[in-house]
């Protein structure tokens, strides 16, 4: 994130307002992309991070065969904009979901749909594909991999049939706990060779198994080398936030969103409040090791967004915040999925300093 550049796009408008580095957005679309090639592996990149359909016919433009998503209103949006390869990660419980996904079938050449329950696996709209969810340490939704997994999948495809199941999935976010670089190692570990070892499992069990799913940032560049991995879901790669950096796997210049903001009180030489709270920017740290601040202030590395409430962020420094009203400032919010979410457009500027506001189009949680 050019500081400099994001400060003067923003310098007439309101804040808080997200602006987006769009070089800094390239050269992450461009690295994933050549990492999956390299690997020889398919990228289908989790569009919950960014939620535009114009961020996501970049992604397919540079390589990727389809897209992950997590809501309904999502995979709608982008299948409106030309998604024709659609993953959803989430399974469609509740029968107003499913006739949702049985309207939206027919527009999607390749639909597909996460579950980890055979009566809802049942329930799915015919025409619609189906992932077995494998829990490889996230402990969140799945079956445990290895020998529980192998024997819900023979029953999976007993009731829908062994040409609707596309394979297994996972999503390796246990590796947003690790607090050092060995544990994030053994968080790879665990999500590829799990998933890896599972699905030969099934195959020796007489199961056609012909993707092996594995997703999210953090993990990709292991997981795209290892064998038996057939596909990388990576989403926060795109846009890199501070939990990110604090993790090691994105550095801060890798970063391409910041949430500009403005001093509204200094009311004490070591506190200053920003215009900017849990309304526009994340409050969910999910990267522990990023310690007590809910973003990175760029250029002021001593400053720790300590609080936020609704429409205050309260900014600490050890000594002086140095910060008086009405001053600017940008930070990379500790989350970057969930801060995106809470705005309608993003403002985008290129290296000559041309801007546009990019509607972030499939934001929403239906
Ligand atoms: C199922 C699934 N796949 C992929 C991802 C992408 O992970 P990341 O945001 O770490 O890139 C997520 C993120 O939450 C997810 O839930």
């Amino acid at each position: 994130m050019d500081l400099e550049q994001a400060l003067a796009v923003a310098a007439d408008l309101e804040t808080p307002v997200v602006v987006r580095d769009d070089a800094v957005m390239e050269r992450n679309l461009a690295g994933m992309a050549a990492l999956a090639k390299k690997a020889d592996i398919r990228l289908r990149p989790h569009a919950k991070t960014h939620k535009s359909t114009a961020v996501a016919r970049r992604q397919l433009e540079a390589g990727a065969v389809g897209l992950t998503v997590a809501t309904l209103q999502e995979a709608e949006v982008f299948a409106d904009g030309g998604a024709d390869a659609i993953v959803i990660a989430h399974p469609p419980a509740s029968r107003p979901k499913l006739s949702r996904l049985a309207h939206l079938a027919p527009m999607v050449r390749r639909l597909a749909v996460a579950v980890d329950d055979i009566d809802l696996a049942t329930a799915v709209p015919v025409g619609v594909d189906l992932f077995w969810e494998v829990d490889t340490g996230l402990h969140r939704i799945g079956t445990a991999a290895g020998e529980p997994t192998v024997e819900a999948v023979k029953k999976l495809v007993a009731a829908v049939g062994a040409e609707r199941f596309r394979g297994l999935i996972t999503h390796g976010g246990h590796a947003y706990r690790s607090q050092d670089q060995p544990q994030r190692h053994q968080a790879a570990e665990e999500e590829s060779a799990g998933l890896a070892e599972t699905a030969a499992m099934l195959r020796a069990a007489g199961v056609e198994c012909r993707e092996v799913s594995v997703g999210s940032t953090p993990p990709a560049g292991a997981a795209a080398e290892w064998p038996g991995v057939t596909e990388v879901r990576p989403g926060t790669y795109v846009y890199g936030d501070a939990g990110q950096v604090a993790l090691g796997s994105m550095a801060i210049d890798d970063c391409a969103v910041a949430v500009v903001a403005t001093v509204v009180s200094s009311p004490a030489p070591d506190r200053a409040v920003l215009d900017c709270g849990s309304k526009s920017t994340a409050s969910d740290r999910i990267a522990p090791v990023l310690g007590d601040t809910f973003g990175m202030v760029l250029g002021r590395p001593d400053l720790v967004i300590a609080r936020l409430s609704e429409e205050h962020a309260v900014v600490t420094a050890p000594e002086a915040t140095g910060l008086k009203v009405g001053d600017r400032v940008a930070f990379i919010p500790c989350h970057v999925c969930t801060t995106i979410n809470l705005h309608p457009y993003l403002l985008a500027f290129d290296d000559r300093g041309h801007t546009t506001w990019e509607p972030v189009d499939a934001r929403g949680w239906r």
